[in-house]
Order: C-alpha cells, then structure tokens, then sequence
C-alpha cells in the first residue's frame, strides 16, 4: 500500500482534524515503516503540538484493525503506549486517530543494546500489573485455534531441502504442539501481537506503537514472538532466550510450552507467508527448542 502525503488526503478529513485538534496543521511529516495505514504522519500544529496521525480509508480490509485500536489503546497505560489523543470519524469515508507524538528512535535488538532488555522489563510492568482487556479485545487462543496453522500445513512429498524435511518428519508432533500452545495463550492481558523493533519506539523509556494487532491472551505471547527478532538482529536462539529469561511469563514456563511456542510460531508464519528473514530466524530458533 503506498501511504498517501498529508496534502493528498480529502481536504474535508484534513479540516475535521483540524478542527477536532482546535489548530491548523503547519507541518507535515509522512512516517515510513509501517504498511496498514493510508496515512501515518507527524503533524506539527500552529499552536507548536505534536501529534502522530494514523488514518484509513473506511472501505479497506484493514479499517476494523484501526477501529479495534481505538477502543484498545485507552485500556493501555500511558508507560507502555501513547494515548489517542482525538478521535475523527468518518468525514468522506476516513477515520483518523490522532496520537500522543512519541519523540524516539526505534529499537535496536543486537547483542550487546540494552533495548532488548528494557523491552523484557516494559513487558513485565505491563504483565504485573494486570492491565486486563476483558471486553475490547478477542481472545488470541480462539484465533489461533480458529487458524491451527500446522493443521493446515501441506506436508511436501519427498522434498530434499533439509528444513522441508524436517517439517514433514515431525508435522504430527507439530499439530500436537499447536494445542499445547494454544493452552499456554489463554488469558486477559493484552497481547500487542506484532512487536519488533519499528513498532518499539525508545527515549529513556520503552513504548510500543500500532496496537492494530492486539488480543487479549496470556502475557507470554509477546515474549515469545519477540524471540525470532532478536533472532534476526544477531542473538544465537540461546542468547535470545536469556534476554526471554528477564520476563517472569516466559522463565516460569516449562520446557515443553517453550518448544511449542517456538514451534507454533514457525507453523504461523509459514502460514501466513511471513518474511524469508523472519521464517528463517523462527526455523533456527524452533530447531534449537526442538534438537535441544
Ligand atoms: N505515537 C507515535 N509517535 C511517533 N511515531 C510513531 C507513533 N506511532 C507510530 N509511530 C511510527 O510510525 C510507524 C507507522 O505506524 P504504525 O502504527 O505502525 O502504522 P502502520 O503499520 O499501520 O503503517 C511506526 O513504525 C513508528 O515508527
Ligand atoms: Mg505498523
């Protein structure tokens, strides 16, 4: 999706925000990185706010995602994600959610960064305190279970690539796995769902951004999906796992959850055709749990 400029959105969506914000908008700034939204921009407003502006046109696949966030991110607290600050509803089809505007850069996962640490701490703040979305969010485990991507996974016949192998020698322990881990996710603290590093906005402290995402579920869910990314960022899968070690939802689990979130979590992104650098990294990750 190309995202669109400030100035190429309906000139009545820009007024409503204007309008809804009480300034007139003197600079704006297109944000990359992300892919949902039509828009995602700083705008600098006359009377010197800030603020982070996500729009979507409503008739898109992904507008309910944005709507969810809406109703999401008030139930968050404001130490681990930015407030809406305003809400303007459909004006020429539009919804646009303007954010609190986060001055950080994104996180760094390599070894060595103490971003990777924080980010483990944040969740454990986010975790002790029990902030529970009982009611605004759907429940991880239903979804997944709904999906059951190993179930669903077409076992290659007589495949010499040697992961491919592997996957169809253990496909049966894998689908087992699948409802061990589909357990393990059952629970009411908000689970953001795709944490990484653009989605991880650091500046003294952590902050998590695009909650477009998120279910309601078991704490360990972020742990673990964060793995492959420190992964990909350089860590061996065990020097992940000791970062994984500093929050208390993944050390108290035993090994068997472990292997099958790791496991289930391959089995997701080979579903849903996740990057190549992200399935390799979960495949080293899963074959570690696996072969260990
Ligand atoms: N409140 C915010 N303040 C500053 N930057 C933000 C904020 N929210 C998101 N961003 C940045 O904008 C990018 C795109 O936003 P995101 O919510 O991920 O939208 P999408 O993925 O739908 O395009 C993020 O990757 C992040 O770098
Ligand atoms: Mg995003």
């Amino acid at each position: 999706m190309i995202r669109r400029e400030w100035e190429a959105v309906p000139e009545s969506v820009r007024e409503a925000v204007e309008r809804r914000v009480g300034s007139a908008v003197l600079k704006a700034e297109s944000v990359d990185g992300g892919s949902n939204a039509d828009l995602a921009a700083c705008l600098t407003f006359v009377d010197g706010r800030k603020y982070f502006a996500k729009g979507v046109v409503l008739d898109r696949e992904l507008a309910p995602f944005h709507q969810a966030e809406a109703l999401v991110v008030p139930h968050l607290p404001r130490t681990v994600a930015p407030g809406i600050s305003y809400e303007v509803p459909s004006e020429d089809r539009w919804r646009v959610s303007v954010f609190d505007w986060l001055d950080g850069r994104r996180a760094d996962l390599s070894p060595g960064s103490p971003d990777a640490w924080a980010v483990m701490h944040t969740l454990n703040g986010l975790h002790r305190r029990g902030y529970e979305l009982p009611f605004v969010a759907h429940s991880l485990a239903d979804a997944w279970n709904a999906e059951r991507p190993w179930e669903k996974f077409k076992v290659p016949e007589n495949d010499p690539d040697p992961v491919r192998a592997w996957f169809k020698k253990h496909h049966l322990t894998f689908k087992q796995l699948e409802l061990t881990a589909i357990d393990a996710m059952v629970g009411s603290l908000p689970v953001h769902n795709a944490l990484c590093p653009k989605h991880i906005l650091v500046n003294g402290t952590v902050k998590f951004v695009d909650w477009t995402g998120t279910f309601k579920g078991s704490a360990v869910v972020d742990v673990a999906r964060l793995i492959p990314h420190l992964i990909v960022a350089g860590h061996t899968p065990e020097s992940a796992e000791q970062l994984a070690d500093e929050a208390e939802a993944w050390s108290n689990l035993s090994n068997r959850t472990k292997t099958a979130l790791a496991t289930s979590i391959l089995g997701l992104h080979l579903h849903r055709g996740h990057s190549v650098e992200i399935t390799d990294a979960t495949v080293e990750w899963a074959q570690y749990r696996f072969n260990s």
